[in-house]
């Protein structure tokens, strides 16, 4: 039976790989895809979802737009990775998946209450729109089975040397998820880097032979480029997909229980995610936090996804 997920993104090139990991993997039911401005603007991640699952042949997946910015915060881009539109690199085809007329939240909602059983939540940006759910509808809590968020850093950051993108973006938003009290995985950097974008990658996903293969290592060569640019990585850190392996074998991401707690006020910290292993405040455990990854093992998961797609 597989396990129905909802994936939050903000496509992005490694967001495009969670989408199709998440829509091709026999373990899971991709049962709605949710954007939110991020990489870039939400009128081009909710435009590139629609192209990913386009690309792969995706159809019957709907697609809403939510949150363009942060709770509180003013949005920050990173077209320095992910090119102007977000998906630098291939051309893109005009996407056959139509914008849902639904916000996130409504979609989100609509699922949650439609599905036989609890619904997984993967969310692979800035987690507002997770946020607003939580916030608006509390009524639906119990029907989420968990959240599984790439993002943040047991150890530094890449968008300042405290924090995370994702983290940095909407740490109020990621705050909120936390305290909500909602069964919450942090899958960060420091498990995220490890999942790097080699040769032998990138010849297993051209020798698929197919339009998805051919389109991803386009997104590849654009993403491994400007990562190597700017954070002298030459292989790409493939982070999102890294996400969705914790529900799709979950023997792929080794996790530890224990404190998590979320900068706001910090003037050169905000958005740095506090993981106390030591249990150094005393305070009780409320996140499962990555702390290895079986990568041989994440490749060939990802690459049977892939198998499955157009
Ligand atoms: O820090 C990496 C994260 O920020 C990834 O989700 C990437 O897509 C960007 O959103
Ligand atoms: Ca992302």
């Amino acid at each position: 039976m597989s396990l129905p997920v909802i994936l939050d993104c903000d496509p992005g090139h490694d967001d495009v790989f969670a989408l199709w990991f998440g829509a091709g993997h026999p373990a899971l039911d991709l049962r709605a895809v949710t954007t939110v401005g991020g990489n870039v603007p939400l009128e081009f991640t909710q435009y590139n979802a629609r192209v990913a699952l386009t690309v792969a042949g995706v159809l019957d997946v709907p697609v809403a737009a939510g949150a363009s910015g942060p709770l509180e915060r003013v949005l920050q881009t990173a077209e320095w990775i992910h090119g102007a539109n977000g998906l630098g690199g291939p051309e893109l085809p005009e996407p056959e998946v139509p914008l849902d007329a639904r916000s996130a939240t409504e979609l989100m909602a609509d699922t949650l209450l439609e599905a036989s059983e609890p619904v997984a939540i993967v969310a692979t940006g800035p987690i507002t729109n997770v946020a607003v759910l939580l916030r608006d509808r509390p009524d639906l809590v119990g029907r989420i089975r968990e959240v599984v968020w790439m993002g943040g850093s047991t150890e530094r950051g890449n968008a300042t040397p405290y924090a995370e993108f994702n983290a940095l973006v909407d740490p109020e938003a990621l705050d909120l998820v936390v305290r909500s009290g909602v069964p919450f995985t942090m899958v960060g950097l420091n498990v995220t880097h490890t999942a790097l974008v080699t040769t032998e990658v990138r010849e297993r996903v051209v020798a698929l032979g197919s339009r998805t293969g051919a389109f991803g290592d386009e997104l590849f060569e654009f993403f491994c480029r400007t990562n190597h640019e700017v954070f002298g990585m030459p292989e790409g850190p493939l982070h999102d997909p890294v996400a969705v392996a914790v529900l799709a074998d979950p023997g792929c991401v080794r996790t530890v229980r224990t404190r998590l707690d979320i900068e706001l006020a910090g003037t050169e910290t905000a958005g740095a995610t506090s993981v106390d292993f030591d249990g150094m405040l005393d305070r009780e455990a409320n996140a499962d936090i990555a702390v290895g990854l079986d990568v041989p093992r994440f490749w060939d998961a990802l690459e049977l996804a892939l198998t499955r797609l157009a």
